[in-house]
């Protein structure tokens, strides 16, 4: 699913990142230019990014215990 419309880029596409080591909306606007232009997707890729976060770190904190 689109993400950001402005320049194309998809959850699967914010996913990979995270994956690839994006930890933050910073890393995803220097990667995909995700917010840079109208800033309208800010709050959607924010979740997706919180949300590949959390699915990084479950197993993490998981084993931990
Ligand atoms: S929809 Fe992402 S910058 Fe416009």
């Amino acid at each position: 699913m689109y993400v950001c419309i402005c320049h194309a880029v998809t959850d699967t596409q914010i996913r990979q990142a995270v994956s690839d080591g994006a930890c933050s909306m910073r890393d995803l606007r220097n990667e995909l230019n995700v917010a840079t232009q109208c800033g309208r997707c800010a709050c959607h890729a924010r979740d997706v990014l919180k949300e590949a976060l959390y699915q990084i770190q479950e197993p993490m904190i998981a084993s931990a215990a």
